[in-house]
């Protein structure tokens, strides 16, 4: 284990953009190179963010390439398969959305579920560093923003209707993939309830490239997501039929945190570029409405957030990362908020005294279900700390920031890129040059 930085920091930055060259299809990047070698729809908007960095142009152009997969009711594809490549499961066969969907792009192929909603992040991200270049750069992310306004509008629009369709301010996930968090034990108590029909005969692919098992969702589980997947082929992906049909139904507080500042963030960007009043007011709504659907599910008095079980109604506690989505949307009584940032601080994450690096670990190490190896389970992801430092700085935490980025930096030093890490060993896990860590080094050097 490294003691001291293996890298330094031009030479670090050097290796993320090298990397991301290296995971570059032309158009899109692909999230890894083995595991993942297509391109996923959050971790196209870290990269972008990324990218940025690097070109505006090429950044600008990898959510263009997100942008021709979105449905035509507005949802932007989890995965756009990468045409011709193969080593992933489950394909374009699997899913078969343009054969079932008529939302559904005929090309590129994708999935049938969406991600988190984190593209305004990098939109206002290609901005920035589009200012601090010249005219003609500039000219190219304008003309980019005004190319995908309608597009990010309908991506919102669809989200707070299809998935909030009573206006709680919280977004409904069909499927565990949709959070991003795979196999976090927020779902546990929801997967639990889900009752494996006839589910077709499959390969999966994941653990030929990641081989120790320990590290990845299990075979029970990956069941349950085909099942899932299966269920909504049976009802052609149709946002209407979903909520009638779906074995898996929750509330997600922190994608819900998520819809709340990037609808923020765009309202922003859209006040600054002249973009149609009635756009920025309904985009102001969004933010307003989510904030006020996550804040409403902390705990008066340790501030932390809960996610929903739509089917029975009852309310998920975990401690995992999704407790601090009130910290990203503001709007907490003072002290509620002191109190979860002191829980953000305290041991139960950031400040337990056997992490190697202070960062929030996915599911808090002193849980029931923490394990420091499994994916969503307990490893940290430096993306998610790339986010929290980005939300922190938004809420005018310039300290917070600082200090996730100064530890965020001190573990990529390794030079892995890795999609997570062991919280007490910083043993690198998952897969290696995963795309979206190396980005987040990439801005945080930048
Ligand atoms: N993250 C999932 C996977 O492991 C899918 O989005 O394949």
């Amino acid at each position: 284990m490294p003691s001291a930085p293996m890298f330094s920091p031009t030479q670090l930055a050097a290796r993320a953009a090298y990397l991301l060259r290296g995971n570059d299809r032309g158009t899109m990047t692909s999230a890894a190179p083995r595991l993942y070698p297509h391109q996923w729809s959050w971790d196209a908007a870290f990269v972008t963010v990324g990218l940025a960095s690097l070109s505006v142009e090429r950044a600008a152009a990898e959510l263009d390439h997100l942008f021709t997969a979105q449905w035509r009711n507005g949802m932007i594809p989890h995965i756009v398969f990468a045409n011709g490549v193969d080593g992933y499961f489950p394909g374009p066969a699997r899913w078969q959305c343009a054969q079932l969907s008529p939302d559904a792009p005929a090309s590129p192929a994708t999935s049938g579920i969406c991600q988190p909603p984190v593209h305004a992040i990098a939109v206002e991200r290609i901005l920035e560093r589009a200012r601090r270049r010249g005219r003609t750069v500039r000219g190219v992310a304008e003309e980019f923003l005004d190319r995908r306004w309608g597009n990010l509008m309908a991506w919102h629009r669809w989200l707070a209707a299809a998935r909030d369709p009573q206006g709680r301010g919280r977004i409904t996930l069909y499927h565990g993939w949709e959070s991003g968090m795979d196999n976090s034990p927020r779902w546990d108590p929801a997967y639990s309830r889900v009752v494996v029909g006839d589910l077709p005969p499959y390969q999966r692919e994941d653990n030929h490239v990641v081989t120790d098992a320990s590290q990845r969702p299990s075979d029970v589980e990956y069941d349950r997501y085909m099942w899932l997947v299966e269920q909504m082929k049976r009802c052609h992906y149709s946002d209407t039929e979903l909520p009638k049909v779906m074995s898996f139904q929750m509330e997600d507080v922190f994608v819900s945190a998520i819809m709340s500042v990037a609808s923020d963030t765009l309202a922003r960007i859209g006040e600054d570029h002249a973009k149609p009043l009635s756009d920025v007011r309904e985009l102001r709504e969004y933010a307003a409405r989510f904030a006020v659907g996550v804040n409403a599910t902390a705990d008066p008095r340790t501030g932390a957030a809960h996610d929903v079980d739509v089917l029975t109604g009852r309310a998920v506690h975990t401690e995992t990362l999704a407790v601090f989505s009130p910290l990203l949307v503001g709007g907490l009584p003072w002290d509620t908020e002191r109190s979860l940032l002191r829980l953000f601080d305290g041991p139960r994450y950031c400040g337990h005294p056997d992490l190697r690096y202070a960062v929030p670990p996915s599911t808090s190490p002193v849980a029931a279900a923490f394990r420091p190896r499994e994916y969503w389970r307990g490893p940290v992801w430096p993306v998610m700390t790339w986010l929290f430092s980005w939300a922190f700085a938004r809420r005018g935490w310039a300290d917070r920031s600082a200090l996730l980025r100064e530890e965020g930096l001190r573990q990529a030093s390794d030079g892995s890129f890795a999609e997570y890490y062991e919280p007490f060993t910083g043993e690198a896990l998952g897969s290696m040059q995963q795309s979206w860590t190396a980005a987040s080094v990439l801005d945080w050097l930048g």
